[in-house]
């Protein structure tokens, strides 16, 4: 594998790879990477002939008091990884090269709708960071495919939107979750938890089950995710939403039946985000109040 921080030097290798007739998929992450990455790299290496990874901790995408100076950088376990994973390329830039007058002058995209609410609500901006970085890693690197987490539900909705609205030439494919035996998806923040809390976190996870098979069943939306709030808090976290979206993450209505139950909420240090997806019975039981 190759590390290459410089652009010139990615642009120029990659050029070599176009010029042989060889498929590039991208896998954008910010490192610290455990299996849910690493599926991400094994989906790309199926979909292209060349595999880039980009390794960036991405300023412009955290608010002020959220973690960008402590975020976990470990950067040769994870070249050591990606090496064992086959990915050909990682590319990992300085922040002064992908952003060499800083940020407040930055040319910033914003992707409206899908980046509000959920994530985009209790995180202002932090979706215009994440599209302005990707569509630079994209203009960068031109992949043929690039590949995104399903745990991140709303961040991959909102590049779909940004691929498709700026039509640019891009297959976007999304990974399933990748999860620990006992049901907590794998994240990088995962390593803020103590160890009581590392035993309290899947129970996100199992509250979302819980309300799905209630959902399932017909029971009423409302209360169903006020029972769900009530069980985590119950459980210790602090619940930042819980909310059903049809899949598209548009608003459940009578006729939705593919919806996903999305929740972030704070476990002591950590922010955990999860989803699941459910699907609603036909019939009016579920949607009766809508
Ligand atoms: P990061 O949190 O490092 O995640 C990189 C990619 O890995 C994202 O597409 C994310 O959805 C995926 N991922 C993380 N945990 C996963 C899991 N348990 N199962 C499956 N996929 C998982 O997301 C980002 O970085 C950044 O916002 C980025 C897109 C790189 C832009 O800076």
């Amino acid at each position: 594998m190759r590390t290459l921080r410089d652009i010139d030097q990615l642009r120029s290798t990659l050029q070599e790879y176009r010029q042989r007739g060889q498929r590039i998929a991208l896998v954008p992450t910010m490192g610290n990477l455990h299996a849910g990455h690493l599926a991400l790299v094994a989906c790309a290496r199926q979909h292209a002939d060349i595999v880039v990874s980009s390794l960036f901790v991405n300023p412009m995408q955290f608010g002020p008091g959220e973690d960008l100076d402590g975020y976990p950088r470990t950067f040769s376990a994870d070249q050591t990884q990606l090496t064992e994973a086959g990915c050909d390329v990682l590319f990992a830039p300085a922040a002064s090269s992908l952003y060499p007058n800083g940020l407040d002058t930055h040319t910033r995209v914003h992707v409206p709708v899908a980046g509000e609410g959920l994530c985009g609500g209790s995180r202002p901006g932090h979706f215009d960071g994440v599209s302005t970085v990707v569509s630079m890693l994209f203009n960068l690197v031109q992949p043929d495919v690039a590949c995104f987490g399903e745990k991140d539900y709303q961040q991959l909705a909102v590049i779909r939107k940004l691929v498709a609205d700026l039509h640019m030439p891009i297959e976007i494919i999304g990974v399933p979750i990748v999860r620990a035996d006992d049901g907590l998806a794998l994240s990088s923040r995962n390593g803020y938890l103590s160890a009581e809390e590392r035993s309290t976190a899947p129970l996100l996870f199992g509250t979302l089950c819980t309300l799905r098979d209630a959902l399932e069943r017909g029971d009423s939306i409302e209360s169903t995710l006020q029972q769900g709030k009530n069980a985590l808090y119950d459980a210790g976290f602090v619940p930042d939403y819980l909310e059903l979206r049809d899949a598209s993450l548009g608003p459940v209505n009578k006729t939705t039946r593919q919806a996903v139950l999305l929740a972030a909420a704070k476990l002591g240090p950590a922010r955990l985000i999860d989803n699941l997806s459910v699907q609603l019975p036909s019939g009016d039981a579920a949607t009766a109040g809508l």
